[in-house]
C-alpha cells in the first residue's frame, strides 16, 4: 500500500506518518508539505532515515507537482492533513485560508481521479457544525447536524467537505469525510490553547484567556485521532462521514486552571483579554456512529493526556522554543497587542 499524507509536517499528520510507520511497517508512506510556518521538518526527524518514508516538499496549489507525484506513486490512499488551521489567524486575513483549504483539496481529487486510488479522505473538523449554546448540554453534534459555520476558517473547511461530496456524488470519487473535535499532544503548534499556556506558563509569562473563559471545547489526544482515521481507511464505506470525539469536554478556564496547577504555578498568570469574534460557544461531539460501525473508542481521557502532554513540552524544550524566538514573536504582538486587559 501506497499513502500520501498532505500536511504531515504539521501537528496531526505528522502524528499520523509516525502512528502509519508503527502499525503498517509494510506501507510506503509519502508526507508532502509546503512547510508554511506551521509546518516544520525537525518534526518528522524520528522518520526521516526510515526506508518506508519519503518527505517532499511542495505545495497542494501546484497543480502541476501535484500531478507529477501522483504519476510517479500510484497512490492508493490519500490523507489530506493540510491547511491553514488557526481560526484567529483566519479573523485576520482569510484569503490563504480559502485558497489552501477549498482550492488545494480540489486539485487533490482532481489528481485523484486522474490517476485513481483507493480513497481520498479529507480530515474535517467538527467546526463545521457551528457551535451550541453553553445551556444545552444534552445537544451534541451527529454527521446530520447542519453545516452552520462562523469564522472564515471553519467556512472554507466546511466549503471543501462539499466539494468532496461533490465529487463522490458527480465523479464517483471514493471518499470519505472525518470530523473531530479539538486535538491536543506532542507537535502542537505553540499558536494553539494548550501549547500556547504551557509554553507560557514555562516562562512565567501572562496566559490570555479571551473573554470569560467559559467557551467549551471537547478535547481528544490526537493519537486517538489518528487511530480513528485509520479505521475509515480501512473499514470505513466509502461517501460517508464519521464524527471523532471523546466526551472530554472541558470549559477554557478549567483547561489552563489544570495546566498551572501540574506545573505548581500561581493562577495570578491568567489575564483575560478581548474576545475571538464571533467566537464559538461550545464544541460537543456524538461519535456513536464511529463507534458502532467501526469500533472506535478513543483510549486516552483528559486527565492523563494532559499530563503526558505537558510532560512532553517539559523533554522537548528545543522544540517549541525554536518556535517562538522566531516569527512566532511578531506574531504574539501583533495579534495580541491589541487585546490586553479588555474584555
Ligand atoms: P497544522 O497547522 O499544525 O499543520 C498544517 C500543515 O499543513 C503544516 O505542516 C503546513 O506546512 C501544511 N500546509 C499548509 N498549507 C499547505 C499547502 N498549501 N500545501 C502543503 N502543505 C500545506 O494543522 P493541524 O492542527 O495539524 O490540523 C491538520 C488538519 O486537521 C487540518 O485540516 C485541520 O483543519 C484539521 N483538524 C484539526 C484539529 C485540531 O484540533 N488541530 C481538529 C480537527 C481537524
Ligand atoms: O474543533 C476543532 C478545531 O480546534 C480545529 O478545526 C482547529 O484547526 C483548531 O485550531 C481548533 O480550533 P479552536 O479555535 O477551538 O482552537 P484554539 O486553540 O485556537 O482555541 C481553543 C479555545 O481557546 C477557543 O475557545 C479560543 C480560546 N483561546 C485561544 C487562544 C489561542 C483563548 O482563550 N486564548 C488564546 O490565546
Amino acid at each position: 500500500m501506497k499513502i500520501l499524507v498532505t500536511g504531515g509536517a504539521g501537528f496531526i499528520g505528522s502524528n499520523f506518518v509516525f502512528h502509519m510507520l508503527k502499525e503498517h511497517p509494510t506501507y510506503r508512506v509519502v508526507c508532502l508539505d509546503a512547510l508554511t510556518y506551521a509546518g516544520n521538518l525537525s518534526t518528522l526527524d524520528p522518520v526521516m532515515e526510515n526506508k518506508s518514508f519519503e518527505f517532499v516538499k511542495g505545495d497542494i496549489l501546484d497543480r502541476e507537482l501535484v500531478n507529477k507525484l501522483f504519476k510517479e506513486e500510484n497512490f492508493d490512499f490519500v490523507v489530506n492533513f493540510a491547511a491553514e488551521s488557526h481560526v484567529d489567524r483566519s479573523i485576520e486575513d482569510p484569503d490563504i485560508f480559502l485558497r489552501t483549504n477549498i482550492i488545494g483539496t480540489q486539485v487533490l481529487m482532481d489528481a485523484c481521479r486522474k490517476y485513481g486510488v483507493k480513497r481520498f479522505h479529507q480530515v474535517s473538523t467538527d467546526e463545521v457544525y457551528g457551535d451550541l449554546p453553553l445551556n444545552r448540554p444534552d445537544l451534541f453534534f451527529t454527521e446530520e447536524t447542519p453545516i452552520h459555520t462562523s469564522s472564515p476558517y471553519s467556512a472554507s473547511k466546511a466549503s471543501a467537505d462539499l466539494l468532496v461530496q461533490a465529487y463522490y456524488r458527480t465523479f464517483d470519487l471514493p471518499i470519505t469525510i472525518s470530523r473531530c473535535s479539538n486535538n491536543y499532544g506532542p507537535y502542537h503548534f505553540p499558536e494553539k490553547l494548550i501549547p500556547l499556556m504551557i509554553s507560557r506558563a514555562l516562562n512565567d509569562e501572562s496566559l490570555p484567556l479571551y473573554g470569560k473563559g467559559e467557551n467549551i471545547r471537547d478535547w481528544l489526544y490526537v493519537g486517538d485521532h489518528c487511530t480513528a482515521i485509520d479505521l475509515i481507511l480501512h473499514k470505513g464505506k466509502v461517501g460517508e462521514v464519521y464524527n471523532i470525539g471523546g466526551h472530554n469536554e472541558k470549559s477554557n478556564i478549567e483547561v489552563v486552571k489544570t495546566i498551572l496547577k501540574e506545573l505548581n504555578k500561581p493562577e495570578s498568570l491568567v489575564t483575560f483579554v478581548k474576545d475571538r469574534a464571533g467566537h464559538d460557544m461550545r464544541y460537543a461531539i456524538d461519535p456513536s456512529k464511529t463507534r458502532r460501525e467501526l469500533g472506535w473508542e478513543p483510549t486516552t481521557l483528559f486527565n492523563e493526556g494532559i499530563k503526558l502532554t505537558i510532560k512532553w513540552y517539559l523533554e522537548n524544550r528545543s522544540w517549541w522554543e525554536n518556535i517562538i524566538s522566531g516569527d512566532y514573536k511578531d506574531y504574539y504582538e501583533k495579534m495580541y497587542s491589541n487585546r490586553a486587559g479588555e474584555q
